[in-house]
């Protein structure tokens, strides 16, 4: 049990990656909340957490949010805060994507994804932040991509959000270090999730071919990887970017 006792919350707990996560830290000991955009998902998906373990109905609570919002995000923390009483973990997971070439890119598709990958991320993070510190101890976890270091075609909105994340990270990595909080990023490679249901079979096939692996990521692969970082394993991990992509990378 690495999470006995603490307090979770994951934005984006209603897809691939969240859901997962959520299972995993409720097995581990954890009081898992769920937040999400999506209603229907988020009720199934903390179903799922529910019979996850003996008393895991208790330890579970779905908030819908609009990570875009600011004060759907406050109210989220404040419903967080009155069903378990404190906050220890805070994974900054939820993301989309909204596809274009530059030349084609709208205003809309940039603005989009900027509101919810990188303001996002701010928002929940200023207004959950002071139960952390406010403990002396805790673990912020942020969502990038190896697109936010590698760059990819067709994603300069998804980029430019996943690469201001890293900025994110290693700033409040310094800012809050000193106060107990350590503040990492996860920086997934493809992981086959709806949000890799989108890429057309062709080029999925290509990227599998470019992973030494020779396979996806799968929700698990990085849900352990959140899992480490908000263990005490982790305890002297601060500011650093876990790639987990295969070896895509290298
Ligand atoms: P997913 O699409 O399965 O899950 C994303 C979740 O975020 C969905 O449940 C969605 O409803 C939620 N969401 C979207 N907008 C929201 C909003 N405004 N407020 C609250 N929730 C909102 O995708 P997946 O793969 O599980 O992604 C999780 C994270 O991993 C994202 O940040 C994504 O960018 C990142 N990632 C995923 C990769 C992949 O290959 N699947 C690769 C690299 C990073």
């Amino acid at each position: 049990m690495r999470l006995a006792g603490k307090i979770a919350l994951i934005t984006g707990g209603a897809g691939g990656i969240g859901r997962e996560t959520g299972l995993l830290f409720v097995r581990e000991g954890a009081c898992v909340a769920l937040a999400d955009f999506d209603e229907g998902a988020g009720h199934a998906a903390l179903a799922e957490l529910a019979a996850a373990a003996d008393d895991a109905a208790e330890r579970v609570q779905f908030v819908k949010v609009d990570v875009s919002d600011p004060a759907s995000v406050e109210a989220m923390v404040e419903a967080v805060i009155a069903r378990f009483g404190t906050l220890d973990i805070l994974i900054n997971n939820a993301g989309i994507t909204r596809d274009s070439m530059l030349s084609r890119m709208t205003l809309d598709q940039w603005h989009n994804v900027i509101d919810v990958n990188l303001s996002g991320v701010f928002y929940c993070t200023k207004y959950a932040a002071p139960y952390l510190v406010a403990k002396g101890k805790g673990r912020i976890i942020n969502t990038s991509s190896i697109v936010g270091v590698q760059g990819n075609i067709g994603q300069t909105n998804y980029a430019a959000t996943k690469a201001g994340v890293i900025g994110m990270t290693r700033t409040w990595a310094k800012e809050l270090g000193y106060k107990g909080v350590t503040v990492n990023a996860v920086a997934p490679g493809y992981i086959e999730t709806g949000m890799v249901a989108k890429v057309p079979e062709k080029v999925l096939q290509s990227m599998v071919e470019r992973v030494p692996l020779r396979r996806l990521g799968q929700p698990a692969d990085i849900a352990k990887a959140y899992l480490y970082l908000a263990s005490d394993d982790a305890a002297y991990v601060n500011g650093a970017v876990l790639e987990v992509n295969g070896g895509l990378s290298i």
